[in-house]
């Protein structure tokens, strides 16, 4: 498959057109950011474990029944998707307090909740991703309802699928992004990526941090994290 035109350019993937309307090409960098692009660093290797572990990931989530972008990986850092036009809507699922949610709200990281919360920001870079609620994304126009329970509906199968997978590999899944998208027909498919730095990882014995937390927080071991993660995403799980 042929690389087209880039039609995008975030920062941590690319994505190309193909000679195929209906099937993109993305490509995983080594660039990472953090504070909304304030920090930047490459780490080494990240392109091609985010590509492996999303490709690991996404096709068992399609059996699950949560539809996906994903087609085939194509190289160490390239996999073909279908061609989606992004909702601009950035979902979080949370199922233990960290980050943005425990500073917002006077919550201790490591506190757990007695239920999966869902969150929804607006995907922008130059607004540095802002928390909105459901009724903002329709007023503007970002989505429709139909497409938002749609939506909510299968991030909690994602997260019904990725909480015992994680568990059996030794990892606690403490939160995820996702991003879904429309097909051509309208159909609302699961998109972006699934891996160390959209998810937060914990690690089930030692509640080490197997994330891109360890860049942001400047904790070093970066590399080896990512590595790690890989290691126990591609492994059989404890329950087979
Ligand atoms: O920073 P915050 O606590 O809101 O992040 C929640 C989850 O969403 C984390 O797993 C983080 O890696 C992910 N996230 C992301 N992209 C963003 C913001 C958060 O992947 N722009």
């Amino acid at each position: 498959t042929g690389r087209g035109e880039l039609k995008y350019e975030g920062k941590a993937k690319r994505v190309y057109a193909t000679p195929d309307a209906n099937e993109y090409v993305v490509e995983y960098k080594d660039d990472a950011t953090a504070f909304n692009g304030v920090k930047k660093a490459q780490i080494m290797g990240k392109g091609a474990i985010n590509n492996a572990i999303t490709a690991h990931l996404f096709p068992q989530l399609e059996t699950a029944g949560v539809p996906t972008h994903f087609i085939r990986q194509l190289s160490d850092t390239e996999q073909l998707v279908r061609a989606v036009t992004i909702i601009p809507v950035e979902v979080i699922v949370r199922n233990v307090a960290a980050g943005s949610f425990s500073k917002r709200l006077g919550v201790e990281e490591g506190t757990a909740l007695s239920r999966p919360v869902v969150e929804y920001c607006y995907k922008s870079d130059a607004l540095g991703d802002p928390l909105i609620n459901t009724d903002t994304a329709v007023a503007l126009g970002w989505a429709t309802p139909e497409q938002l329970s749609r939506i909510r509906e299968l991030a909690l199968n994602v997260q019904a699928f990725l909480v015992p997978y994680f568990a059996a590999r030794g990892v606690k899944l403490i939160d995820f992004k996702l991003e879904f998208g429309t097909l051509a027909d309208g159909t609302v498919v699961l998109a972006d990526e699934i891996s160390p730095d959209t998810c937060r990882f914990w690690d089930a014995e030692t509640n080490e941090k197997m994330d891109k937390d360890r860049f942001r927080r400047d904790l070093g071991g970066v590399e080896d994290a990512y590595a790690e993660m890989l290691r126990r995403v591609t492994a059989p799980g404890a329950n087979g």
